[in-house]
């Protein structure tokens, strides 16, 4: 049985049922999620939604990663890569 993906920057990142967005990409070994408008790193940091560090464009709505459960064939974008 093949585990369920996600697509972040093109690429297929495998995810556990239940598990978030941001859990399942740091065990993809994706730490950085993009830039902030400063130039500053976005990345998985509190895990609690809030720091808003690790948010990201999900199926063309603005989310948290740490509080997005995966979902087969979900489209992750880094803000910096959503044009806005
Ligand atoms: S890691 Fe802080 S809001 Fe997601």
């Amino acid at each position: 049985m093949t585990a369920p993906i996600f697509r972040f920057k093109g690429r297929a990142i495998p995810f556990r049922p239940g598990e978030s967005v941001a859990a399942a990409l740091d065990a993809a070994g994706v730490t950085l999620l993009g830039h902030d408008a400063l130039g500053q790193a976005n990345r998985y940091f509190c895990g609690i939604g809030a720091c808003q560090n690790c948010v990201a464009l999900i199926d063309g709505v603005v989310r948290e990663t740490c509080l997005t459960l995966a979902a087969q064939g979900m489209v992750v974008v880094p803000m910096e890569d959503a044009g806005g």
